[in-house]
């Protein structure tokens, strides 16, 4: 028997310390906060997904009255990016939320589905997306979503 230890490095930063091209993520998936479709929970989430060719797609919280039909930000930008552009992988995403009247103070982690939704799409393209989660001041940065999705599962257990 023995112990497998996980572990992984996540950067905890200052919104100020992100790089320029960190920052304008950022800053779009903020901008696309009043898109978001929040009646229910009143939790605004957006996602700004960058393309290898430079572009920036971004998507927004969709909810429902049959609250399972909705669907997160990141999901909505993903699979927005995905189906306008196949052929470019997504390099980064950053993802924002408002509540309460404000950004949020600490950032949020994207929910099981959205981390499985992007780790399809790493595999799909070969290539890990950085995440940025934002929030007021705060930021974390994560190299791949394996990180935060230990143990995943993907297609190889289908060889
Ligand atoms: N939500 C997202 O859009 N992304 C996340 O990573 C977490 C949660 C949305 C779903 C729902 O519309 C609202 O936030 C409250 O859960």
């Amino acid at each position: 028997m023995k112990t497998i230890r996980i572990s992984a490095d996540i950067i905890e930063c200052e919104k100020s310390e992100l790089s320029a091209e960190d920052l304008e993520l950022v800053k779009s998936s903020e901008n696309f906060l009043p898109h978001a479709y929040a009646p229910y929970s009143k939790f605004s989430v957006s996602a700004a997904v960058k393309l290898d060719n430079g572009i920036i797609i971004n998507g927004t919280n969709q909810e429902n009255a049959a609250s399972p039909s909705g669907t997160c930000a990141e999901r909505t930008a993903i699979f927005y990016a995905n189906s306008m552009y196949p052929e470019n992988k997504i390099v980064a995403m950053a993802i924002s939320a408002f509540f309460d009247g404000s950004i949020i103070k600490n950032p949020i982690t994207p929910c099981g589905s959205c981390r499985q939704v992007i780790l399809e799409t790493e595999k799909r393209y070969k290539s890990p997306i950085k995440i940025i989660l934002s929030s007021r001041n705060k930021c974390l940065i994560i190299n791949s979503v394996t990180d935060i999705l230990p143990l995943d599962f993907d297609s190889s257990f289908f060889d």
